[in-house]
Formats: structure tokens, C-alpha cells, sequence
């Protein structure tokens, strides 16, 4: 085990309908069967982050008392995420529904029920201040997101991911991650991905946009582009999630923020070929071969 990272988030009961295509406002379509699967961009990228090899791995979220809860736990344990922290509230455990058409693309809605129970103790602020990346997202209450950010030790790096993109004040932050939209709604403005991170590094030192297939831009002191894989997508549901939780993993081993952001997008590029959230996070030794057959030219 290389680095700590504790992940303070959301999970949810992914409930997931194929659909022709994207429904209008007032339209009824017929989809598929009904899928149930683990999600939560809390707990996708808690699973993202266990399974990217190195790093020992804390879940803290909050969930119901029910039976989405033991089987969002059951994923996490598979995974190899420690879950000892999770509390459970009074409220159901959250739950998305999700529409998924032929082109991979999706569109959610979140009830995030315990998720915005979530409260963080001594035992969770303790935990979180052992970590060496603290990494958060946007489903859970900002107070949470902002405690755990006060509660880092002095070394240790807060990565946020801003999704669900919601007003957002100023936060202690190491790296900012968030896709176009997101980074055009937190910027303000519209431009070009460039000049949004640069924007957006008034929030944060270091910023990454993601792009989809095209890859990510990722902001220091110097700015850099790198391409995305070239992949036929089944399903992007969590590909941002595994993407950060990587991401996390990566620079918890104490590697560069660049480095970080390649496996992240080599792990990203493979999640979009497999169905669902947490069931399609790739392992390391699926990213390192994966990465080594795109650097042969053949993905990219
Ligand atoms: O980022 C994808 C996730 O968003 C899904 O798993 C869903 O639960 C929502 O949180
Ligand atoms: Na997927």
C-alpha cells in the first residue's frame, strides 16, 4: 500500500433504464429492463481509488437503513474500500435514476436521501486527517465538503471534484476537477478549457477539466493538454468518477499531478466501454495494459 486516500461522499442505488434516445419534456418512451447498480460519485470514486491499486482506501458517507445499503456496502468491501466509518441516518439511502442511450450518453436525476444527512464526527474528521489526498464532490452537504477540507493535515491535498455543479463558496483547495460544464458554471463564463482553468485557478492552485474523448486539461504553473483514447462508448455513467478517484489514488503515491491525470484518463477511457458505475472500473493491470496498447498508437 502506497498513500492514504479517504473519500467523503455520496452513494447511491443506480437505477438504469436504456432508452432510444434522450426523452423531451411531457414525452413517455419505452426503455429496457430496469438494471440496479452501485453508483454515488462518492462511492464510484472511492472504488476508483481502491482499485487503482496502491492506495488504502476510507468511504465516508451516510446511508439509510435499508436494503440499498448493504448492497452499496457489499460493492465498496469488494472493491477493498474500508467502509467502517459510513454512518446510518434515518432517511432512505440515495438514489439515482438514470436513462441511457445507444450513443453511451446518460441523464440523471439524484435523490440523495441520507446523502444529505451526511455529518462529520471525530472518528471521520480523524480518519480524514490520517489521509494523504482528501478527495470530495459535490452530492453531499458543503458543510461536510468543508470540514474535511479543514481537517486535512498540513501536506496532505484536497481534491474536489465540483458535480454536481451547484454555487459553491470559497474552499481550502489543492486540485479543482471538473468537466466543461461544470467549469463554465463555476467560471462563470463561457471559453475555451485553457482559459477556464486559468480561470478557475482562483479557487485552486491546481485545476483539471476533463474533456470526454478528448481528453483532459490539466493546470499548474504551466498548462497542458492531454489527448484523450479512442474508444466506442457503452455507457459514461461514473467515467468522471473513476477519473477522479484514480486521480486521487495517483498523487496519494506521491506522483506528479500529470502523471496522476494520464492513468486517470487511461482508467476513464476504459470505464465508457463497460456498463454502469462502480461495475465498470477498471483494475490497474487492466490501465497499464490498456495504456501500454494506446501509447502503441493504436487508441489514440
Ligand atoms: O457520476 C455518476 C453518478 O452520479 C451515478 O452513479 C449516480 O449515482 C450519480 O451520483
Ligand atoms: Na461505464
Amino acid at each position: 500500500m502506497t498513500g492514504r486516500v479517504a473519500v467523503v461522499g455520496s452513494a447511491n442505488v443506480d437505477l438504469v433504464v436504456d432508452v432510444p434516445r434522450q426523452p423531451h419534456g411531457g414525452e413517455t418512451l419505452l426503455g429496457g429492463d430496469v438494471r440496479r447498480s452501485p453508483g454515488g460519485k462518492g462511492a464510484n470514486q472511492a472504488v476508483a481509488a481502491s482499485l487503482a491499486g496502491g492506495a488504502e482506501t476510507t468511504f465516508v458517507g451516510a446511508f439509510g437503513v435499508d436494503d440499498g445499503a448493504e448492497f452499496l456496502l457489499a460493492s465498496l468491501t469488494k472493491a477493498g474500500v474500508r467502509t467502517d466509518l459510513v454512518s446510518r441516518v434515518d432517511s432512505a439511502t440515495g438514489t439515482a435514476f438514470i436513462m441511457v442511450s445507444p450513443d453511451g450518453e446518460n441523464s440523471i436525476v439524484v435523490a440523495p436521501g441520507a446523502n444529505s444527512r451526511l455529518q462529520l464526527g471525530e472518528e471521520q474528521l480523524e480518519r480524514i486527517a490520517s489521509a494523504d489526498v482528501v478527495l470530495a464532490q459535490l452530492e453531499v452537504p458543503l458543510e461536510a465538503v468543508t470540514a474535511a477540507a479543514a481537517a486535512r493535515r498540513s501536506g496532505a491535498r484536497m481534491v474536489l471534484n465540483a458535480a454536481p455543479s451547484r454555487p459553491l463558496p470559497d474552499l481550502d483547495l489543492d486540485v479543482l476537477v471538473v468537466n466543461e460544464h461544470e467549469a463554465a458554471d463555476l467560471a462563470g463564463t463561457p471559453g475555451s478549457p485553457e482559459e477556464l482553468a486559468r480561470i478557475l485557478q482562483q479557487r485552486a492552485p491546481a485545476v483539471v477539466i476533463t474533456l470526454g474523448a478528448a481528453g483532459c486539461v490539466v493546470a499548474e504553473a504551466e498548462i497542458a493538454h492531454l489527448p484523450g483514447f479512442r474508444v466506442s462508448p457503452v455507457d459514461t455513467t461514473g467515467a468522471g468518477d473513476t477519473f477522479c478517484g484514480v486521480l486521487a489514488a495517483v498523487l496519494a503515491e506521491g506522483r506528479p499531478l500529470r502523471e496522476a491525470a494520464e492513468r486517470a484518463g487511461a482508467a476513464a477511457a476504459l470505464a465508457v466501454t463497460r456498463p454502469g458505475a462502480q461495475s465498470a472500473v477498471p483494475t490497474a493491470a487492466e490501465v497499464a495494459e490498456f495504456a501500454e496498447f494506446a501509447t502503441g498508437g493504436n487508441a489514440r
